[in-house]
């Protein structure tokens, strides 16, 4: 080869290596409460144009789990890790409690920071915040917008809590009196396309958008109601026309990357937080049970990748492999060119293979939750192993087994279908059931009695999770959260 050829062949290679090697900007969206069957590719009555276009020509996740509530999902998505190894697992941390994700677990922003990221927070926090050191400006985040508990008036910002009230908006540190009235997806959208009119593309983005649709109270603008008069039943009306402005704001917020120039070097993960809430509108169907259960309609949860970054060859597919809300962490720092140094053992996988290539997901076990202060349900099948009255779900290839109470386990159909529920028909103190998930998505099968030899692995599986959990954390209330009409903020 000629020395000029050998140089231009070399510079080739390195300015490709250098295409190759540039950071992708990350924009992380969690909706929250959205269930199974309220996304129009699910085939529902709901309209989702935006969501149904991304995750058409991107890649559509349909064995992927989140966990039944939100704190739960939100701590794991963060950390990277279950939550009985970090305290968390019994129930969401209410806003009295003094608690949060333990700070010895770096959060995902703080690993993008590392590797030159800018990072953004916009919308529901939720992993605490009693303490300055829980923020997110705190916990990696260059920018925080939005408010720090579980729920509130989607206009006023308002939340009262046990007898304790005050407004939950926050700017960085600051308590942000300026946006009474202003609707939530609306103010979370124009804070996005703020960020990213004004970034420096020179530097990757991290933007975590976590909104507060489609969580109850049941409130959007009349204007989005209006396209659903065809949908009789109120609440189902309501939160139709919620989850089509969340829709409409995602569809701005890609317009806003696409005018920025750097949408084909973005990856947007599209994630619910839990099932959707039967008794707010919400729908899983044909899944079993809904938010805050264990059956597969707390957790079975919507999520898609779409990116132009993606291979041609997944560009439009459905993934059928076994993905969970905790590889995100592990996924998204690899992406990043981040380091996994300085974590605590995570439970999540990378699954960029998997999402890109169509390769089979390293994940082979899924530990759903063990919450031992839920109340003691039964009697404990066997002394040797598992104590069954604990409610707890875990995930062995194709098969899952529930203990414990798993939660109310019928079948919901949407109000539309003006079918009957189908009435969880469950055996007077029934504490274990097992259930072959790839054929039987929809728990209609109950095999504990037929594969003991199943439920004999399975519990001794729990048996050796519950071995490396800690301890729960779920502090009482502290009466010093009251933030007495003011602004919820930490008070230690
Ligand atoms: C927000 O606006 C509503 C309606 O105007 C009003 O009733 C409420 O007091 C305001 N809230 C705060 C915290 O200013
Ligand atoms: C990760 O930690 C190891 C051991 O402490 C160190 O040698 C290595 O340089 C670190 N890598 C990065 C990317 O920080
Ligand atoms: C099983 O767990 C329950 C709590 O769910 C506890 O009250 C009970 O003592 C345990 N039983 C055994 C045999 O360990
Ligand atoms: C299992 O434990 C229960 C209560 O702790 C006890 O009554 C029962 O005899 C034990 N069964 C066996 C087989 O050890
Ligand atoms: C489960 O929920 C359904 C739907 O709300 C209800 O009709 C049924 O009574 C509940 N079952 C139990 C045992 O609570």
């Amino acid at each position: 080869m000629r020395p000029e050829f050998r140089i231009l062949t070399l510079l080739c290679l390195l300015s490709l290596k250098l295409v190759v090697a540039k950071q992708p900007n990350i924009l992380l969206i969690v909706a929250d409460d959205y269930g199974f069957h309220d996304v129009g590719y699910h085939g529902s009555e709901i309209k989702t144009p935006n969501l149904d276009k991304l995750a058409m020509s991107g890649v559509r996740l349909e064995n992927y789990y989140v966990q039944p509530i939100c704190t739960p999902t939100r701590s794991q998505l963060l950390s990277g890790r279950y939550q009985i190894h970090t305290g968390l697992q019994h129930g969401i941390i209410w806003p009295a409690q003094p608690s949060g994700i333990p700070l010895d677990n770096p959060l995902l922003p703080e690993k993008l920071k590392e590797v030159g990221y800018s990072t953004h927070a916009v919308g529901k926090w939720h992993v605490g915040f009693y303490k300055d050191d829980y923020l997110p400006t705190s916990r990696g985040f260059d920018s925080y917008f939005g408010y720090l508990t579980g729920s509130e008036d989607y206009y006023t910002h308002y939340r009262c809590y046990d007898k304790m009230c005050g407004t939950d908006l926050r700017d960085n540190t600051v308590p942000a009196d300026l946006y009474n009235g202003t609707y939530s997806t609306h103010l979370f959208a124009d804070k996005v396309i703020d960020i990213v009119d004004k970034h420096d593309a020179e530097k990757p983005l991290f933007v975590y958008l976590p909104f507060q649709a489609v969580h109850a109270p049941l409130q959007v603008p009349q204007k989005y109601i209006d396209r659903y008069s065809n949908i009789k039943n109120k609440k189902r009306r309501t939160y139709a026309g919620m989850v089509t402005c969340m829709d409409e704001a995602v569809g701005m917020i890609a317009d806003a990357l696409k005018n920025k120039g750097i949408w084909d070097n973005t990856i947007l993960i599209f994630t619910t937080d839990n099932g959707g809430q039967i008794h707010e509108g919400g729908n899983n169907w044909p899944l079993r049970g809904w938010k805050a259960s264990l059956w597969e309609g707390g957790m079975h949860g919507v999520g898609f990748v779409h990116s132009n970054l993606l291979d041609k060859r997944v560009i439009g597919s459905v993934s059928p492999q076994l993905i969970h809300v905790t590889d995100w962490f592990p996924t998204i720092v690899k992406l990043a060119g981040g380091s996994l140094n300085g974590t605590q053992p995570l439970d999540g996988f990378n699954q960029w293979s998997t999402i890109n290539y169509g390769e089979t997901s390293p994940r082979k076990e899924l530990l759903h939750n063990i919450d031992p202060l839920y109340p003691a349900s039964g009697q404990p099948l066997s002394n040797s192993t598992f104590n069954t009255t604990i409610r707890a779900a875990l995930r062995v290839g194709d098969w899952k087994i529930i203990t414990g109470e798993p939660g109310n386990g019928s079948w919901v159909p949407p109000p539309h279908m003006d079918s009957p529920i189908i009435d969880d028909a469950r055996k007077d103190k029934q504490n274990v059931w097992l259930f072959n998930i790839a054929e039987d998505p929809n728990e209609r099968n109950d095999l504990s009695g037929k594969r003991t030899d199943i439920v004999t692995k399975m519990l001794d599986k729990l048996l050796y999770y519950q071995k490396s959990a800690v301890p729960v954390f779920s502090p009482p209330n502290d009466p010093k959260a009251d933030p007495e009409g003011g602004f919820w903020g930490p008070w230690e």
